[in-house]
């Protein structure tokens, strides 16, 4: 058996379509174009592409990305002036941190510091309270990835189990509270729980997030399982590297009824649902 393929670029151009259509109507009834700023502090390879693709992607839909970079050696109140600055101006309408920052910079007071109605990240304690007590505000952009290509698998999530592994707060505790609140029974695991292969094999809807490539194996599928992978880990084969998820697709593809690939599953959806997240943000803010 050979699972179908969730396929997250069609699906975020999907998501863009979407967004562009929300646009022009903001841009009809507001006379302005949304506004999204995107913060990188240092020159992390990773982050200083993903940074590059979001103010890419937020043009080509008409919002004004904006992408402010800063040297390494940026103070933490050099970027907390900058953040009260847009927290202030009238035509920014998100903001964006982009992580990891230096060590040096308190990653915390950073984030409590974005106007949470700017928060386009849905990081600040605030949304996050928000999510957990039911009544989401501005939600994180990957969990909403991956709750759009388990709509798109079609499978029934109430009173499904779904497995989630992995506890950060940017995917892992958002995504279990998404799940929740579509009435599935969530379990969330991590690198530490006892029998993982066992948990993870009575999983209707298996979530892997801990950032460990190809950890979770064909065995550890339910048969006709969805499979989604947020891995994205960089590996070396032979003299050339390559990036892989945290499951090893080819073994899970094998036994799930539908999986993520990667790259290609839920790397796409983030920047899509940033996108629906700053049109979001504007219009709640502007009406
Ligand atoms: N670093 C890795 N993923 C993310 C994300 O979704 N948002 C931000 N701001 N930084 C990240």
């Amino acid at each position: 058996m050979s699972a179908r393929v969730l396929d997250g670029k069609a699906v975020s151009q999907t998501v863009r379509n979407e967004v562009k259509g929300e646009v022009d109507r903001f841009v009809s009834k507001h006379g302005r174009r949304p506004g999204l700023e995107v913060i990188l502090v240092g020159e992390n390879a990773a982050s200083v592409i993903y940074t590059r693709n979001k103010e890419k992607a937020a043009n080509e839909v008409g919002i004004r990305g904006v992408l402010h970079t800063l040297p390494e050696t940026t103070s933490e109140s050099d970027v907390l002036a900058l953040l009260d600055r847009l927290n202030q101006d009238d035509a920014v309408d998100g903001i964006l941190v982009q992580l990891p920052l230096p060590k040096h910079i308190n990653e915390a007071r950073v984030l409590e510091s974005i106007n949470p109605k700017k928060d386009v990240d849905g990081f600040h304690a605030i949304n996050a309270g928000l999510l957990l007590s039911g009544r989401p505000n501005l939600v994180p952009c990957t969990p909403l990835g991956c709750m759009r290509l388990i709509q798109e698998s079609g499978v029934d999530l109430t009173g499904a189990h779904a497995v989630v592994v992995g506890r950060s707060n940017i995917v892992g505790k958002p995504v279990a509270q998404l799940l929740l609140a579509k009435h599935a029974t969530v379990t969330m695991a991590h690198s530490k729980t006892r029998d993982l292969p066992g948990l993870c094999r009575s999983a209707d809807v298996l979530v892997a997030a801990v950032g460990r490539a190809e950890l979770v194996r064909g065995e550890w599928v339910k048969p006709f399982a969805v499979v989604i992978d947020v891995g994205i880990n960089r590996i070396q084969d032979g003299d050339k590297s390559r990036v892989v998820g945290d499951v090893a697709y080819a073994e899970a593809a094998e036994v799930a009824g539908a999986i993520t690939p990667v790259p290609g599953g839920v790397g796409p959806m983030t920047i899509a649902y940033l996108l629906h997240n700053t049109v979001r943000a504007a219009t709640l803010r502007s009406g």
